[in-house]
């Protein structure tokens, strides 16, 4: 039986940064992922990673850059923390083999994005979150203490009897088999919940596993309700199309040819926050001067060719194979469509949540530096800082703890779960349909302007959804590579998640950031100055409380771009 001081569910940015941190701090380790590591979704961060390096720049600006961005929602203690150790996640990252973009001195070159008051986002091209993923799986490999664990699926997290993480319950996709993790502190890093939307730019395996059973395990959920449209994805399949391509000077028009960003933010225009240019973009669709596919045109031909194939190349590629454009002498059709979850699994700035031995880092947790709306270029950052934190601490902590007892209970109740899955004869729809609905409810009330009635409706047909997943059945009875298993174990994780999106949003009676109430088109800071938190209640429902946002140096003012 596999037993660690840290365990890490999820190998992606923020997975991959805690584990070498633990084992730098002496831990024993074990990273866990039901893909192979560096097919994890921080492979599709494009354009780049945010840090005020340049001596002209300082953390402060990039913080307030990013209170502002999150419309004074995110806690300025975290805030301050990451903007303070961005500088040296670069010249770290730089040091073990980042080709990071240089300038034609030769020195670390950067490139305007959305929301800063200063062009401090670092590149690899428009692959940034590849090329630091591959860059940190080396490393990993370099360190014998870290066992990695690729193709488990974790299923659930152990406690013991006083209610701390002992651990977790993961089955092996090859195989099948079900094994018990124990572990002294378990860390999640397993990403966000894309997939309850569709379309969305997230890849299929981003569905909020981490965050729901942190959720069901009695973890506090914040901030829920924000969830970030990115203003450039592809009509239909949600493809990003790189914030890189309007931070290298790209336009945006509407079907009239108007450069409409001038009415809506005259100062920063395409490179104001996401959630100013996603509802700019959606309301010239909805009054009739978007084209008739629901979109507006991204002209890239106004940035040099010579540029464009150096430092957008992917998106070249993206245009010409999803959408049979040439970005390089033709505009090409864009749309807002779901990115990021901002909310998550309440943690502190070392990544602890409330439950004794869970860690939380990156996309599924919510520090909260991101707040209402997250800045282009904070994500990365966000899981390297946080991870590193959050590896840390546990390696740390963990050094003077007993290992937990193992409890094969834990492993018995999964078997059952998973056969009594196995065993559902067809009655009713597959899980695939549920799943494409619960996606396009999502899309359709829950996205960049929302009400009461339309978010009624979601909360019902999420419900409705949640009884029906009760009754998936499998095709595939076998053990082998079962993705038939695992697709109605992560329905059942995805639909806890969309609750707690709609129920928070429901409850955020304002606008602010991400979430744009029309019948509460103003923000109200008065009454809605705070984070809305939610747990799971005993008749299975998500129970609202609400905590202070920390406020460090910046008092709330009206937001302008
Ligand atoms: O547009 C992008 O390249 C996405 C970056 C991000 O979400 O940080």
């Amino acid at each position: 039986m596999p037993q660690h001081d840290v365990l890490i569910i999820g190998a992606g940015l923020a997975g991959q940064r805690a584990a070498l941190a633990a084992a730098e701090g002496g831990a024993s380790v074990g990273i866990m992922s039901k893909v192979h590591p560096v097919r994890s979704h921080s492979n599709a961060a494009q354009g780049g990673i945010n840090a005020a390096l340049n001596p002209e720049d300082t953390w402060e600006s990039h913080a307030f850059d990013t209170v502002k961005g999150s419309d004074y929602l995110g806690d300025q203690d975290a805030i301050e923390v990451m903007c303070r150790e961005a500088p040296q996640q670069i010249l770290d990252l730089e040091h073990l083999g980042v080709t990071f973009h240089r300038n034609e001195e030769g020195r670390l070159g950067t490139r305007a994005f959305g929301g800063a008051s200063a062009a401090r986002t670092y590149y690899v091209a428009d692959i940034t979150g590849q090329a630091i993923l591959h860059v940190l799986y080396e490393q990993l490999m370099k360190h014998s203490e870290v066992r990695r664990y690729e193709e488990w699926f974790v299923t659930s997290l152990m406690r013991d009897e006083n209610g701390r993480i002992s651990g977790a319950v993961a089955r092996n996709i090859r195989d099948g088999r079900v094994e018990l993790f124990v572990a002294k502190a378990v860390i999640l890093a397993s990403g966000g919940n894309g997939q309850i939307y569709n379309p969305t730019t997230n890849a299929l395996i981003c569905t909020g596993d981490g965050i729901a059973m942190a959720y069901r395990a009695g973890a506090t959920l914040m901030d829920m309700e924000m969830v970030q449209y990115h203003p450039t994805t592809l009509a239909g399949n949600g493809l990003l199309i790189t914030e890189g391509a309007r931070g290298e000077g790209a336009h945006l028009y509407n079907a009239k040819g108007e450069r409409f960003m001038e009415k809506y933010a005259p100062n920063k225009m395409e490179l104001a926050s996401r959630d100013v240019v996603s509802r700019a973009e959606q309301t010239e669709i909805n009054e009739g001067r978007g084209f008739p596919d629901g979109t507006v045109a991204l002209d890239i031909t106004v940035v040099p060719r010579k540029r464009i194939h150096e430092a957008l190349r992917e998106i070249v590629m993206v245009g010409r194979d999803f959408a049979g454009v040439d970005i390089t002498r033709e505009p090409i059709r864009v749309k807002p469509g779901n990115h990021y979850t901002m909310g998550g699994v309440k943690t502190d700035i070392d990544g602890q949540t409330d439950i004794p031995g869970l860690y939380a880092a990156g996309e599924c947790a919510c520090v909260s530096v991101h707040g209402g709306n997250r800045l282009g270029a904070n994500s990365l950052l966000d899981t390297l800082v946080f991870g590193r934190r959050a590896g840390a601490h546990a390696a740390e902590i963990t050094a003077q703890l007993p290992m937990p007892k193992p409890d094969r209970s834990w492993v018995e109740a999964e078997e059952r779960k998973i056969r009594e899955i196995v065993s559902r004869e067809r009655s009713g729809r597959r899980g695939a349909e549920i799943k494409a609905e619960l996606g396009k409810t999502m899309d359709k009330y829950a996205a960049v302007f929302r009400d009461e009635e339309g978010l009624q409706t979601a909360l019902e047909t999420v419900r409705r959804l949640k009884e029906e997943a009760k009754t998936v059945a499998t095709d595939d009875k076998g053990t082998v590579f079962n993705q038939d298993v695992l697709a109605a174990l992560e329905l059942g994780f995805m639909l806890d998640n969309a609750e707690c999106v709609v129920v928070g949003a429901l409850e955020r009676k304002e606008s602010r950031g991400a979430q744009f109430r029309t019948d509460y088109p103003e923000r109200n800071d008065e009454e809605w100055l705070k984070h809305i938190n939610l747990n799971l209640s005993e008749d299975g429902t998500p129970e609202i409380s609400y905590s202070d946002v920390t406020i460090t140096q910046w008092q709330p003012e009206e937001r302008r771009y």
